[in-house]
């Protein structure tokens, strides 16, 4: 298998589902641990946010009923965007087609995997693909808006955009949402996750920044937060539902009473239905 970077946030993001499959409410996320993400989730927990790891858990959570209940009726494409090692897919109906997209070294590295565990009896069976896309490259998504209107008819979409925003430009934003809407049905969904534009003024945000700067090599990472409004005003859609990681927490009661969102790192979570 192609060796990737321990650092990469997929790993840790599935790292911290493993550690509480009661929340998370994914039990496959063990499948891609490895031993140094344990010396990372540490180190970033005493640098940055010790509830990142549950704050991750309650957005799968979140994700996973949302899909569960949308999927429930009719027939449905799930495209995932930067899927990194989410598990959606064996955790859905097997009557849900997925398509998962990411950069290619992702790509190859999960198929690959994935081609394993389904054999060695760890997953069950689902009908996924997994496209290497970068999301950046206007070609690229053309491409993709294409195989997806000609491969996939009669289906309805759902898109799911989790953990990547933040790492894109806002233009490139832009242009990924225009595209989802180019394939997109009346009555198909896309749901998004981003900071907030307050998030800026939090301390534990700047020491996010601090951290993915001095030891994930992201110095040219956007770090980009949007404001609620953006998911109001854009034309083809309409904002169904939202809500948020520290709202999820509150909900289900695992986060402690006292804690305030000002504290974590929250992130939001919007759906929206093509109009
Ligand atoms: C923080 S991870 C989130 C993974 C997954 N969505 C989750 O929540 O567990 C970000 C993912 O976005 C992918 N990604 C980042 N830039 C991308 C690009 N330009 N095109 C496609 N995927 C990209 C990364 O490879 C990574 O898998």
């Amino acid at each position: 298998m192609t060796s990737i970077p321990i650092h990469d946030t997929a790993f840790i993001i599935a790292y911290y589902r493993s550690q509480h499959e009661d929340i998370s409410l994914d039990p496959y996320a063990k499948l891609w641990l490895r031993p140094s993400l344990t010396s990372f989730a540490s180190d970033f927990s005493l640098h940055v946010s010790v509830y990142d790891e549950l704050l991750h858990c309650f957005r799968n959570r979140y994700f996973l009923e949302s899909l569960t209940q949308l999927t429930s009726e009719g027939d449905w494409l799930f495209i995932n965007i930067g899927a990194g090692f989410s598990m959606y897919p064996y955790l859905l109906s097997d009557r849900v087609t997925t398509l998962e997209i990411d950069l290619p070294e992702i790509v190859s590295f999960k198929k690959e995997a994935i081609k394993k565990f389904t054999s060695e009896g760890f997953l069950p069976h689902r009908n996924v693909s997994h496209s290497a896309v970068d999301i950046t490259n206007k070609r690229e998504l053309e491409e993709l808006t294409n195989t997806i209107k000609t491969n996939y008819i009669g289906l309805q979409t759902v898109v799911l955009i989790e953990g990547v925003f933040f790492f894109l430009n806002r233009n490139v934003i832009d242009d990924l949402l225009r595209y989802i809407a180019d394939f997109q049905k009346a009555g198909d969904v896309t749901m998004c996750v981003s900071f907030e534009d307050s998030s800026t003024s939090q301390e534990v945000f700047e020491r996010l920044k601090n951290y993915f700067i001095e030891h994930l090599n992201s110095k040219n990472n956007p770090f980009t937060t949007l404001p609620n409004t953006y998911y109001t005003s854009l034309s083809k859609y309409v904002l169904k539902k939202s809500s948020s990681s520290f709202q999820v927490g509150k909900e289900i009661k695992s986060l402690p009473p006292t804690l305030r969102e000002s504290d974590v790192l929250n992130e939001f979570f919007y759906t929206l239905h093509r109009c």
